[in-house]
């Protein structure tokens, strides 16, 4: 196995804000994008890490409810570079045993093309078991909750009968565990609206390192520093 880390205490479902593309571009004197491009190869590393280490399931944030709000040309970059990465990868995925899902909102903003390309990977994915990776795209946490509550208002649930059990149901895959570890690149320490009501009691690492250079060795100290912290989930040490 890996040096340093437990193979009984690895986590089931890692979480990555994948934050430092544009600052790890701009300080190469390079447009942002190209940050991005390098990005689709941390994030493979990601992916390759996540399956040597034998987690389950793999979250990554690649493109928010408030990204749009970036300059049109880069949007249109990002959303057209998801979907590039999508269907350049995805038979790679499936060979490696990888589930692909999507976390996000359908809505009108995103192209019917994009919607027809995540519905080909996830019907191409659906028996693999070995990973899942949820891609998380025009994702927002807030927006998460507020579709659950609608769902549960459509389902027409008494107002009695809407427990955290209700919510976790409703919410955009049920199936998904809560993320026991959440990484950010960048040195910044937010959140930015990620698995919200599922990161309750996520442990949370956050690195200095820009997401494009980050490998598998960046994830495998992540699981360390996750292995030396002590879960308590509200109660007391062991
Ligand atoms: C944050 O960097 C990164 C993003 C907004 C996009 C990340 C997306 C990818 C790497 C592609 C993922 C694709 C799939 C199919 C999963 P930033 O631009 O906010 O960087 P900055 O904070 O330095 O400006």
């Amino acid at each position: 196995m890996i040096k340093g880390i437990d193979p009984e205490r690895i986590p089931t479902h890692i979480g990555c804000v994948m934050d430092g593309n544009g600052r790890w571009a701009e300080a190469r004197g390079l447009a942002r994008t190209e940050g991005h491009k390098k990005g689709e190869d941390a994030l493979f590393e990601a992916v390759e890490g996540s399956l040597e280490l034998g987690v389950k399931w793999l979250t990554v944030y690649a493109f928010s409810t408030e990204n749009w709000r970036r300059p049109a040309d880069e949007v249109r970059f990002l959303v057209n570079f998801n979907e590039d990465i999508l269907v350049r990868r995805r038979e790679e995925l499936n060979d490696r045993g990888v589930r692909i899902r999507f976390a996000g909102r359908r809505d009108w903003r995103v192209p019917r093309r994009i919607i027809r390309r995540m519905d080909e990977s996830l019907a191409m994915t659906e028996k693999n078991r070995r990973m899942t990776l949820t891609i998380a795209f025009n994702y927002g946490g807030r927006a998460e909750i507020v579709d659950a509550v609608r769902a549960l208002v459509a389902d027409k649930v008494p107002a009695k009968k809407i427990d955290e059990r209700a919510i976790r149901s409703h919410l955009y895959d049920p199936e998904m565990p809560d993320p026991d570890l959440v990484i950010r690149t960048s040195g910044e320490y937010r959140i930015s609206n990620f698995l919200l009501w599922e990161l309750a009691y996520s442990e949370l690492v956050f690195t200095e390192t820009l997401w494009p250079d980050f490998t598998r060795e960046h994830l495998y100290d992540a699981v360390r520093e996750f292995q030396g912290r002590d879960r308590r989930f509200g109660g007391t040490a062991r």
